[in-house]
């Protein structure tokens, strides 16, 4: 695959990944290196900066924009369950502002996920849904999910309306990143010394391995009890994709990609650790190791530093990055990017849609926001904006501005439309930075 692809994919430098549902109104962090981060802004993002920015959408618009002189965008807006609504259209709100001050146009349009969709429509992700994200230059997503549906059958769980949105746009690459920020570092439930100046970047391959493998289903043994089976399986043309995005974002980052597999027991991981291998001789100035899954998990909170570039599968992204946003103390301040070969991708906070807080104005709508400003970034190539926008959310947390998740001694507590007001007013002070 082009290396521009994998440029493309090779990003994000904020937050994280995972969907915990409940986990924004009980948990903490995001993060970078301090030495990193302290400066400015701009520098937390330099390392992160592709070789190609243009994304799919930069693409997209460059002709109207060619043409008009105009930076207008279509963004779909999915606000799905739980707290997503309150956080989305904190987003927006900051979305608008930044475009009025930076003469962007965006164009919202929302559309229907997750419960909210199976409720209105008896789908979770209707085909309108994906026809409007596919027609659009990308996509923010908050959460989905809700103790409502946590019965339903798998065809009707909001999930799949998660999943289908990542296939249908063909979101193979997710980015997750683990930065530990230096105003939150006793928010994690390590001690300071482990986490301080962490700065992980999960990249989980998205749209294959054991989620989506078939054969799958239920079945029955030959003693007549009931069986459940999925297939975990990797072509090598999936893992060749993914592990170029691996490579790329080390080459940006630190230069260490560590690949995560379970290649002493499961053949799906020797093939892949093969292809890594492989591959990893295109990429001489990238430090390749790798590790089994398990000892990752246990290095992770032994010793995160040792991490700059995770590249692994569906399945162990899905755990791992988990497991790194925890060492951030808040799964509330992390976004992700799911990103495309080609087409629109999914920007989206990391944590869940806590229906636990839904509708208290209690959620931390910061990585909402910063999911924002990934989107500004890695999706149209708006780097100024972005970079304005997570300067105003540092500034509010400098300012001591806290919500629940992230609250600690002698800091100020604010609900989700508070810390919003607090984000807009330093975008429209101009926070360049600290
Ligand atoms: C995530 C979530 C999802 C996943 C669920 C909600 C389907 O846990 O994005 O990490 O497993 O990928
Ligand atoms: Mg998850």
């Amino acid at each position: 695959m082009s290396s521009a692809v994998a440029a493309r994919a090779a990003v994000p430098h904020t937050g994280l990944t995972t969907r915990s549902i409940g986990a924004v109104g009980s948990s903490p962090a995001f993060s970078a290196p301090i030495h990193k981060v302290a400066a400015s802004p701009q520098n937390l993002h330099s390392k992160f900066l592709p070789k190609v920015q243009q994304v799919t959408v930069g693409k997209q618009n460059a002709a109207r924009i060619a043409m008009s002189g105009e930076r207008s965008y279509k963004i779909t807006l999915l606000p799905g369950d739980g707290i997503g609504p309150e956080i989305i259209k904190v987003a927006v709100d900051v979305l608008k502002e930044i475009g009025s001050q930076e003469d962007i146009k965006f164009s919202f349009e929302e559309a229907l996920v997750g419960g909210a969709a199976i409720d209105e429509t008896g789908s979770p992700l209707p085909e309108k849904t994906l026809e409007i994200c596919r027609g659009s230059d990308s996509v923010l997503l908050a959460a989905i999910g809700g103790y409502k549906w946590d019965n339903n059958p798998s065809h009707l769980r909001p999930e799949r309306g998660l999943l289908g949105l990542r296939a249908g746009l063909n979101c193979f690459a997710n980015l997750r990143p683990a930065t530990v920020l230096p105003q939150l570092v006793d928010a994690s439930s390590l001690k300071r010394e482990i986490v301080e100046g962490v700065d992980i970047m999960v990249v989980r391959e998205l749209t294959g391995g054991i989620y989506f493998g078939n054969p799958k289903g239920f079945g029955k043994n030959e003693k007549g009890e009931r069986t459940g089976f999925n297939t975990m399986i990797y072509s090598e043309s999936e893992i060749d994709r993914i592990a170029r995005v691996g490579f790329e974002t080390a080459q940006k980052r630190g230069g260490k990609l560590c690949s995560v597999d379970k290649a002493n027991v499961l053949e799906v991981s020797q093939l892949w650790r093969e292809r890594v291998t492989e591959l990893g001789k295109e990429y001489p100035d990238v430090e390749l190791s790798h590790m089994y899954v398990d000892n990752a998990a246990m290095q992770l909170i032994r010793a995160p530093k040792q991490f700059d570039t995770i590249v692994t599968g569906n399945i162990f992204g899905d755990i791992l990055s988990d497991e790194a946003s925890m060492l951030t103390g808040s799964i509330g301040m992390l976004p992700s990017a799911s990103i495309p070969e080609s087409g629109p991708g999914v920007y989206e906070p990391v944590h869940g849609s806590a229906p636990d807080i839904a509708g208290q104005d209690k959620a931390n709508p910061l990585a909402q926001i910063l999911s924002a400003a990934m989107l500004l970034r890695y999706a149209l190539n708006e780097a100024t904006a972005a970079d304005r926008i997570e300067a105003a959310v540092l500034a509010a947390l400098d300012a001591g501005y806290r919500t629940g998740d992230i609250m600690s001694a002698g800091m100020n507590l604010v609900g989700t439309k508070k810390m919003g007001e607090v984000v807009l007013q330093n975008l429209a002070q101009k926070v360049v930075s600290r």
